[in-house]
């Protein structure tokens, strides 16, 4: 059995190491809180899991690791050093990282040709898309040996050629996300209708198209080079901005519509999980 190393028991690496778990990989995830094995007990029960607080135990004798603990430079850097000093030279080292740049996180490792990112949309266990950025260092070899692993466990892996901040899947969704805000600022449509808006519409195509296919197919038999030189040129407004110094009114309006704490966190989190399920089945069945 293949030995994954997850480092960080929160929202996203508790999820990886259910993925990993599922699909066959003994699973060893460390992070320094108390309630480590609570954690795995509670959360991960039943499946092959170990609680190993100390990193460097957690990494000795690893096959792949996968790093999801806190978004600050210098705690990867340590974390980073690390895994690199305890695990073998052919072991890849990914992070989950939403917005560090790798070849920022593989700065004085020795060894940064090993560091990838491999960002998953939240939840890891159900999302497709791992985003598999090389940094400066990468090595070829990591690259496909973190796209290999992803694909056995039935992800979409996709390799950007370049690095930048955001990566491609979170630079999209702030595009939306800020224009969003900036509507209902605005007064032209209330938060949940824009949320429905958006299931109804771009959702739905999105969940089957891409946007290049889409606008390709929205041209009709010209394709985009059509859609483009006609309805597309006279898209030309501006489309503002948020006003992030005043989001007291829409926070208001999200917190009223969706409520707030763990009880609702739970229950909203699972709705949106059985129909990302339902959406992936029938996609799947063609
Ligand atoms: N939350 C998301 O939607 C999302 C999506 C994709 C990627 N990410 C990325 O995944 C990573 C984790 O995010 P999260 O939302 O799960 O954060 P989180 O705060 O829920 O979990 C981080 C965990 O790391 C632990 N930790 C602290 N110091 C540590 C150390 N030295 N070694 C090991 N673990 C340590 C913390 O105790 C905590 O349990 C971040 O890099 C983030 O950018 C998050």
């Amino acid at each position: 059995m293949p030995v994954v190393a997850i480092v960080g028991a929160g929202v996203i690496g508790v999820s990886w190491a259910r993925l990993f778990a599922g699909a066959g990989w003994q699973v060893r995830v460390s992070d320094p809180r108390p309630d480590l094995a609570e954690i795995v007990e509670r959360q991960l029960a039943g499946l092959p899991v170990t609680a190993v607080a100390d990193l460097a135990a957690a990494a000795d004798g690893a096959d792949f690791v996968q790093e999801a603990g806190p978004e600050r430079i210098e705690l990867k850097h340590e974390m980073f050093a690390t895994l690199a000093a305890n695990t073998r030279d052919d072991v890849v080292l990914a992070s989950s990282s939403s917005s560090l740049l790798p070849t920022a996180i593989a700065a004085g490792n020795a060894a940064a040709a090993r560091i990838v990112i491999g960002h998953p949309f939240n939840p890891p266990e159900l999302m497709p898309l791992v985003e598999v950025v090389p940094g400066a260092e990468t090595s070829a070899g990591t690259v496909a040996g973190a796209v290999e692993v992803y694909r056995a466990l039935g992800k979409v892996p996709i390799t950007l050629q370049k690095e930048i901040p955001g990566f491609v899947g979170n630079r999209l969704q702030k595009v939306l996300n800020d224009q969003a805000i900036h509507l209902v600022q605005q007064g032209v449509i209330t938060a949940p209708d824009l949320d429905e808006l958006v299931k109804v519409s771009l959702g739905l195509r999105w969940a089957t198209i891409g946007p290049f296919e889409s606008m390709h197919l929205g041209g009709g038999p010209e394709g985009m080079r059509h859609l483009v030189t006609h309805v597309g040129s006279q898209m030309t407004f501006e489309i503002g901005r948020p006003d992030r110094e005043h989001l007291d009114d829409v926070l208001g309006e999200v917190e009223a519509a969706y409520g707030t704490g763990e009880q609702s966190d739970r229950e909203r989190a699972a709705e949106r999980d059985r129909r990302t399920r339902a959406v992936l089945d029938a996609l799947e069945q063609k």
